[in-house]
Order: structure tokens, then sequence, then C-alpha cells
């Protein structure tokens, strides 16, 4: 079964509250949402392997751990996943970004699937699939099913708000996957938004409705 991971980082802790309330507009839920995934970003990094490397500071020469170079994909589900990619390419600057589209249809709850676009190399890639809810876990299955059928091996999800319906979804799905929280929260209600939540994270993003 796969590892779930809440950061419960007081700076995670701090803004996701801030971007819950109802009163947070959406330039300060974009920059809000940004500033999340990079925090987010660096406790999902915390295993990606290092080499020894020898450097020579203005002192001496040491030896030093760089990264290895393991190549990285992020890959939003749009549109909402789009919101938490600036804030992770400011910590993996080298990552490529690959796309799925999925909407979530409002009376089935099923995904649809209307865009997909990855790099190329993308079954050699570690791969970060971000979108700020898990709620029925319809679109983050979706999304990792199509990474899969595209030879996708090494796939890790990460979302700012989950219901423990979605995480019980997903692990059931992809047992492989390991799943990385910003919280946890209570339940998903009769139209499949999670409680308390922040509501509808793409319309808050985009200014729709
Ligand atoms: C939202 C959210 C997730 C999905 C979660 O997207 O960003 O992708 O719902 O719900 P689920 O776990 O029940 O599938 P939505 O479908 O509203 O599309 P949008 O990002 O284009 O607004
Ligand atoms: N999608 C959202 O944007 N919010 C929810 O609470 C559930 C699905």
């Amino acid at each position: 079964m796969s590892k779930v991971t809440e950061i419960n980082h007081p700076l995670v802790q701090h803004k996701l509250a801030l971007i819950r309330d109802k009163n947070t507009g959406s330039k300060d839920f974009r920059e809000l949402v940004e500033e999340v995934a990079t925090l987010m970003a660096y406790e999902v990094t915390r295993d990606v392997q290092l080499e020894t490397v020898e450097i020579e500071t203005p002192i001496c020469k040491t030896k030093c751990k760089m990264l290895a170079g393991k190549k990285i994909a992020i890959v939003p589900i749009l549109r909402a996943g789009l919101g938490m990619v600036d804030g992770m390419i400011k910590l993996i600057p080298a990552a490529k970004v690959g796309h799925v589209g999925l909407y979530r249809d409002e009376v089935t709850l099923k995904p649809v699937e209307y865009f997909c676009k990855l790099p190329s190399d993308i079954n050699e890639r570690d791969i970060i699939v971000v979108d700020p809810m898990l709620a029925t876990g319809g679109s983050a299955i979706g999304a990792i099913d199509v990474l899969k059928k595209r030879g996708a091996k090494y796939i890790r999800l990460m979302c700012l708000i989950a219901s423990p319906e979605g995480v019980k979804a997903v692990q059931t799905a992809h047992p492989d996957v390991d799943i990385y929280l910003g919280s946890l929260d209570e339940k998903l209600n009769e139209h499949g938004y999670i409680v308390p939540g922040l509501g509808d994270a793409g319309d808050r993003l985009f200014g729709t409705k």
C-alpha cells in the first residue's frame, strides 16, 4: 500500500487557512497556492538521489552532495493543477512539465479527459502529479491511468487538500503511488465537495464561475 504524508508544517497550515477563507480573492489565492506548492515540493523531493562531487571552496577542496540528475517531470491536472507548477519550478528549475486535462462531470462526478501532452521520455522520469484537490479521487486516478498508459513508472501525487474517500480510492487503484497532502480533511459532501475544503479550486484560481 502506498505511503500518505500530511505535510503539516506551520507555514503550510497558516497559508492553507488563508486559502480556505472564502474572503480571499483570486490574486491572493493564486499567490498562496504557489507558495504552498513550493513548501510542499521541499518535502516531496526529500528522498531524491544525491551523488558525491568534489568542489573547491575559497579555503580548500571538499566533497559535497549534489542532485544525481535523475530527471523529474511535474504533471499538473488541468486546470487547477496549473496553479501549483510555478511554485514547484522555483525549487526544481530543470523539471519538464507535462499536462493532463481532465474535468469532473458535475452530475456523474466522473473525470472526462480532454488533453494530454507529456515529455517524450516520461517513462524515465520521476513524476509528481499536482492538483490542489483530491475529492472522490476520480481525476487523480484518471490522470495516473493516462500516465501509466504512456509508460510512466515512477509517480507521486501531491495535493493541497484531500478527503479520506479520495485517498482511499487512489491507494486502491494505484497502490504504488505515494501521496503528499497539505491537509487531510473530514469528508466529502453530497455534491462531492471536500468539507471543510476551500470550494472550487479552479474557479477560485481563475476567477470563473
Ligand atoms: C477539480 C480539482 C480536481 C478535481 C477533484 O477539478 O482541481 O482535478 O476537481 O475532484 P475528484 O477527486 O472528485 O475528481 P475540476 O474537475 O473542477 O476542473 P478544473 O480544474 O478545470 O476546475
Ligand atoms: N473539486 C474542487 O475544486 N473542490 C472540491 O472540494 C472538490 C472537487
